[in-house]
């Protein structure tokens, strides 16, 4: 199939490629021109493994091209609508500018019989207002929400675990376009729900959403185990082995950040307040306070371990990506921590696999190294905050030589404290005794 995909970030690249890969003629459209220049070339603009080598196959194969000129995507018979939906800078609310604007650019290109299918995550409510525009040239509207984890969006798109079609009642030929583009998936018999366009807006927060409760969940346990004594990480097991409960988004920690998890339960927040359903979700702002209160604790837990004072200590900070095999730190908690530390007059030395450049244009005022040495060197206490495999790995043994005072802290649970204490470290975790 011929298919344009507007909208060229993290969501729009790996779309694009994903179905170039799949066998269709993929245009790919941005209005920023370095991005499209940087795509055109085979790079990925931010970290994401495999993407690299699946955008230098399908250019190389010539089944997808990139462009900025948004009238190539006339003869696709199928549009994706990939752009942002951030929160917007002084509310709560989404920012719906570039899904706003990509309609108005892609309906003087449609043909009658074109589907559009938005991709993009946006508050209910909002394809239903936009269908109008679309169905005035003939043209059809679908939505199609995605669910790709950063760090495995390659696989989450070629395989997704499930799709969703938010479509018109009836719309027999916008359930046929999609059953097209996504016929590799459906021969493995992943499951398929088709549904109005509301149910499949709401899908896509409620996931979200469901998934930061799950985590705020464990993070709230993880304050009270504080308090008593007790594991957090051992009562995450324990009750993760009911099958109805499950273990997976229950690692206490640092919490949740990133582009997705944050700006989906406020704009959801917002937008359920809006429709006079506010109350329902009023559970949601604390699951935002339990998350925001892990990076305070943290402050907390360091200030506790160098004595009472953070001002004039130097501070190893190992990790600063939202999560491991990203280098995204948009609303990330490790850089947050980081950032904070500095405030309060901390000698902070960061370091992180790929998310220094990335740490350096949000937070320049922070000092980056580039390896765990130079962070640790001398310092009197290493924080460990996002949980790449190398920080899993570290001997606690060689790690000793380099510091001034043995002190870790572990921020992700991701460190084995037995092998820490007895390398003669005082190890502390966010609950646990
Ligand atoms: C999330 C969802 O998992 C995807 O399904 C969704 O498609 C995506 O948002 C999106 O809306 O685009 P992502 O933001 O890539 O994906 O990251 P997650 O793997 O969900 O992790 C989110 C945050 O939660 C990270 O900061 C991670 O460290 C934290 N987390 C995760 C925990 O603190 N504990 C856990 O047990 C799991």
């Amino acid at each position: 199939m011929k298919i344009s995909v507007i909208g060229c970030g993290y969501l729009g690249a790996v779309h694009a490629s994903s179905l170039a890969k799949l066998g269709h003629d993929v245009v790919g459209i941005d209005i920023d021109q370095a991005k499209i220049d940087l795509l055109s070339s085979a790079q990925a603009p931010f970290y994401e493994p495999g993407l690299p080598e699946l955008l230098s196959e399908t250019l190389t194969a010539g089944t997808l091209t990139f462009t900025t000129d948004m009238s190539l995507a006339r003869g696709a018979s199928v549009h994706f609508i990939a752009v942002g939906t951030p929160q917007q800078e002084d509310s709560n609310a989404v920012d719906l500018r570039a899904v706003e604007s990509a309609f108005e650019g892609i309906v003087a290109h449609l043909s009658p019989g074109d589907v559009v299918v938005g991709k993009s995550t946006v508050p209910v409510g909002t394809a239903e207002r936009l269908a109008e525009g679309i169905e005035a040239v003939g043209a059809h509207l679908a939505w199609n929400p995605e669910f790709l984890r950063e760090g495995y969006a390659v696989k989450d798109t070629i395989s997704p675990d499930r799709l969703v079609y938010g479509v018109r009642p009836g719309d027999d030929h916008s359930v046929a376009m999609l059953d097209k583009v996504y016929a590799r998936a459906l021969a493995h018999d992943t499951p398929r729900v088709i549904t109005d366009f509301a149910t499949s807006e709401l899908v896509k927060v409620a996931a979200n959403a469901f998934l930061a409760t799950k985590i705020s969940f464990i993070n709230a346990m993880a304050e009270v185990a504080e308090v008593t004594g007790a594991d957090v990480t051992q009562l995450a097991d324990a009750i993760g082995y009911d099958a109805r409960i499950g273990r997976r988004f229950l690692n206490a920690g640092l919490g949740f950040g990133g582009g997705c998890l944050p700006k989906d339960i406020r704009g959801f927040m917002a937008r359920a307040s809006e429709l006079g359903a506010g109350d329902a979700l009023n559970f949601l702002g604390e699951v935002d306070a339990i998350n925001l209160r892990r990076r305070e604790r943290m402050v907390d837990l360091c200030r506790e371990v160098l004595g009472g004072t953070i001002t004039g200590a130097k501070i190893a900070v190992l990790g600063l990506a939202f999560k491991p095999d990203s280098d995204d730190v948009r609303d990330s908690p490790a850089l947050d921590v980081a950032a904070r530390l500095a405030e309060l007059g901390g000698h902070v030395r960061a370091t992180d696999p790929q998310a220094i450049e990335t740490s350096r244009r949000l937070r320049p005022e922070l000092d980056y190294v580039a390896t765990v040495e130079e962070a640790a060197r001398d310092a009197d206490v290493v924080l460990v905050l996002t949980e790449w495999r190398e920080y899993r790995d570290i001997n606690p043994v060689v790690l000793k030589s380099v510091v001034s005072v043995r002190a870790i802290l572990d921020g992700r649970n991701c460190l084995n404290p037995v092998q820490w204490r007895e390398a003669g470290w005082t190890y502390r975790a966010l609950g646990r005794p």
